[in-house]
C-alpha cells in the first residue's frame, strides 16, 4: 500500500475520496502518472498550496495546486476518475481551504477549446477576466476585495497589450500553450 504523502492533518472525506493538502508534491510525481509539465507544475518552489485527492485505499487520484502571486489554479485527475465529480469536489476543497488561508482570489489559464476545463471552472464558480488568442484567463474571486479585484481586472486588462499579460502569466501561458498542443 503506498504511504501517505501528506504530513498534515485531513482536511474532509467521503467514504471513498479524501481531500488533503500535502506539502510537498514528490510522493504525488512518484504514484500519479502525470504528464511532465503538470510534474513540474505540483513539484514546483512556487507552489503555496497542493491539495490531493485520495482513494480509501490511500492512492493519489488527483491534484490541485496554487501557485504564484496570482494564486494561479492547477488540477489533474487520473483518467481512470475522471466524470465522477471528483474535480468540482477537489476545486471546491481547495477553494475552501484557500479562502480560510486569507487569499482573496484564485485565477486560472485554460486553452479556449478545452471545454471539460473551462465546464468544470464555470461550475466552481470562476469568471472570465479576458479571452487571449492561447487562453482565456478567469478568476474565482474568494471575499469582497476578490470581487473588487475581478471587477478592476476585468476593465483594465482590455488595456493592456497581450504580450504584456503573457509576460506577467509566464507560467500559466507556457503551461497553457502544452495543454493547446496535445
Ligand atoms: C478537467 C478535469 C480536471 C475535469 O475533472 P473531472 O473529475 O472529470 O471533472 P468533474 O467530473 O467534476 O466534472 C465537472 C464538470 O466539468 C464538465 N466536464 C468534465 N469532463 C468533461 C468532458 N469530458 N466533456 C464535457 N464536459 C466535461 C462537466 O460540465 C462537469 O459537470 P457535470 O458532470 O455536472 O456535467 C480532468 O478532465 C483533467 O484532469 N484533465 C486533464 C488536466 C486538465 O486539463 N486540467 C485543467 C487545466 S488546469
Amino acid at each position: 500500500m503506498p504511504t501517505n504523502p501528506c504530513s498534515k492533518s485531513n482536511t474532509s472525506e467521503d467514504s471513498s475520496f479524501q481531500f488533503v493538502v500535502s506539502d510537498s508534491g514528490s510522493e504525488l510525481k512518484r504514484q500519479l502518472k502525470l504528464p511532465s509539465y503538470y510534474a513540474k507544475v505540483f513539484t514546483s518552489s512556487d507552489v503555496s498550496l497542493l491539495v490531493l485527492c485520495l482513494t480509501s485505499e490511500g492512492d493519489i487520484v488527483g491534484a490541485c495546486s496554487l501557485s504564484g502571486m496570482f494564486h494561479m489554479a492547477v488540477l489533474y485527475i487520473d483518467e481512470g476518475y475522471r466524470r465522477k465529480g471528483l474535480g468540482s469536489r477537489l476545486f471546491l476543497e481547495t477553494i475552501r481551504l484557500a479562502r480560510e488561508r486569507g487569499m482573496s482570489f484564485l485565477t486560472g489559464a485554460v486553452p479556449p477549446g478545452h471545454i471539460p476545463a473551462l465546464r468544470m471552472d464555470f461550475k466552481v464558480g470562476f469568471k472570465v477576466i479576458r479571452h487571449f488568442k492561447d487562453f482565456v484567463l478567469i478568476m474565482r474571486p474568494l471575499n469582497l476585495r476578490g470581487r473588487f479585484t475581478y471587477f478592476f481586472f476585468r476593465s483594465t486588462f482590455s488595456l493592456f497589450p497581450e504580450f504584456l499579460l503573457a509576460r506577467l502569466y509566464d507560467t500559466g501561458v507556457d503551461i497553457i500553450k502544452k495543454i493547446a498542443s496535445k
